[in-house]
């Protein structure tokens, strides 16, 4: 059944391309007013337009034309649009992802007929309707947290400081929808939010709103929103939500990597969406991994035991964990994934091992590949599935994460990052919460049944 559902599922994402020009067309002399307009809006103007996340604006023909090769060139890298998560030989997962920008094959002839004849503009006369940018953000949210004032950060060393933020609920409410914007991306590291149902961290906060955290601390009963650089809003899928109690405060958990100078945030804020009603279904997240005990398999540099080590010099290095799901978890579906590292991180692979499944195609399944992992670029990425088509994983499941690092100066990420250090030369890493150790991470986007909640159940 759930086979056939997937089937089904794949076949409506196949069919709902709405950019998708012609087929029989053929492609010949595309212009950018008749062609390219609408694929350039449709798939770069998110980020690319006036105010928007990249530098330049890809919104009029003078915007564009003199970037046609370069825009080609980043497109055929796989650099842009920003999109880490691609089917491998090794991990191709079944269902196709929600809000995915990437090209369609004819898009991308279409685009690439359009720089090798010279970029033409056309008639503006004939122009295709453009379609509007897709907005990443929540723009108007149904509420605004931020911390009551600054804080300015050493700029030295690794900083941790929780932040005791109050949402005033008199009565349970329910999110379909979080994001997190961090006052200065230069320091904000990543970010995390949990529900504290009890209120137990608001005495520990000061008059400034904050405490110094544990790096490693987890805050309440339930992470709700989490964010890293290059991260986007986490909208739960249709018919669920994240429940808050009544009486919640949130803890954000932020860290700060060090500039080598102080820094100021003027206030790393929350915004949040409710959801009407009550769902059948709700909504956490949940983060896997870095494990250096038993659950750490043996990899290639190891000395006899699994050990969570990265070479200096090392250009692929890999790191495989596998977590076995307690036996009593109920059936969980799961809506979203991702992969967190730091800069040495390059590719990541999530899988699922279901050894009682009774199809053999679902013993193994991909979860989430994603061989162009950069650490500027760390959104998470939600299936485009019907809930019930979901990924389900129960007790007795096993989840497969591999992490691949590129520890040699060929990767610019760790170049730019040991310069901020005033550092010449790559250095040997080990599993840890510094800027400059490594995690391997997965995080998850899972829902269950508000039954089972209600009954005192919890992930
Ligand atoms: C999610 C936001 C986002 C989307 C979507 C996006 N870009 Fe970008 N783009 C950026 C940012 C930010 C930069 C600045 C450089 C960087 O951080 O990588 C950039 C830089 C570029 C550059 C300059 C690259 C260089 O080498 O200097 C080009 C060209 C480009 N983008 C083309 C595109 C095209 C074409 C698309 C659509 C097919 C697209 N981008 C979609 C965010 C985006």
């Amino acid at each position: 059944m759930l086979l056939a559902a997937l089937a089904g599922c794949g076949d409506e994402a196949a069919a709902t391309s709405e950019h998708e020009p012609d087929a029989d067309a053929p492609v010949t002399e595309p212009t950018w007013h008749r062609d390219i307009a609408p694929i350039v809006v449709a798939r770069c103007g998110a980020c690319h337009r006036e105010g928007g996340l990249a530098p330049l604006p890809l919104r009029s023909y003078e915007d564009a034309a003199p970037w046609a090769a370069l825009m080609l060139e980043a497109v055929e890298r796989g650099q842009m649009p920003p999109f880490a998560a691609d089917a491998t030989e090794t991990c191709a997962p079944r269902r196709p992802w929600r809000d995915d920008p990437r090209l369609e094959p004819t898009e991308l002839e279409l685009l690439r007929a359009w720089v090798e004849d010279g970029a033409p503009e056309g008639d503006p006369g004939d122009a295709a309707p453009l379609p509007p940018a897709p907005e990443l953000a929540l723009t108007d949210p149904d509420l605004h947290l931020a911390p009551p004032a600054s804080v300015t950060v050493d700029g030295d060393r690794d900083q941790f400081l929780c932040f005791v933020l109050d949402p005033q609920l008199t009565e349970d409410r329910y999110l379909r929808a979080t994001q997190l914007v961090p006052g200065n991306e230069r320091v904000v590291h990543h970010a995390l939010v949990f529900a504290d149902p009890e209120a137990r961290y608001g005495a520990l906060a000061g008059e400034d709103g904050w405490f110094e955290c544990d790096p490693g601390g987890l805050y309440g009963d339930a992470l709700i929103a989490a964010w890293a650089p290059g991260g986007l809003p986490h909208r739960t899928p249709e018919g669920t939500a994240t429940r808050l109690r009544a009486g919640t405060q949130l803890v954000l958990s932020v860290h700060y990597h060090p500039t080598g100078a102080p820094e100021l945030d003027p206030g790393t804020a929350l915004e949040l969406e409710w959801y009407d009603g009550e769902p059948e279904q709700l909504s956490e997240l949940a983060l896997l991994g870095n494990f250096t005990d038993e659950r750490l398999l043996p990899g290639p540099s190891d000395p006899g035991i699994p050990e969570f080590w990265i070479p200096a010099g090392a250009a692929r290095h890999s790191e495989l964990m596998a977590i076995p799901l307690p036996p009593e978890l109920p059936e969980l579906r799961v809506w979203m994934v991702g992969a967190h590292m730091h800069y040495l991180g390059v590719n990541a692979q999530v899988a699922l091992i279901r050894p009682d499944a009774e199809d053999p195609r679902d013993q193994q399944e991909c979860l989430l590949s994603a061989p162009r992992y950069q650490f500027e670029w760390q959104r998470t990425y939600a299936y485009d599935a019907p809930t019930d088509a979901l990924p389900i994983a129960r007790g007795g499941d096993t989840l497969l994460i591999r992490c691949e690092y590129d520890n040699s100066l060929d990767n610019p990420a760790l170049a730019e990052v040991l310069a901020e250090r005033g550092l010449d030369a790559p250095v040997d890493v080990e599993l840890g919460d510094g800027t400059l150790d490594e995690m391997c991470l997965g995080v998850f986007g899972v829902i269950y049944p508000r039954a089972l909640a209600d009954e005192g159940w919890r992930p």
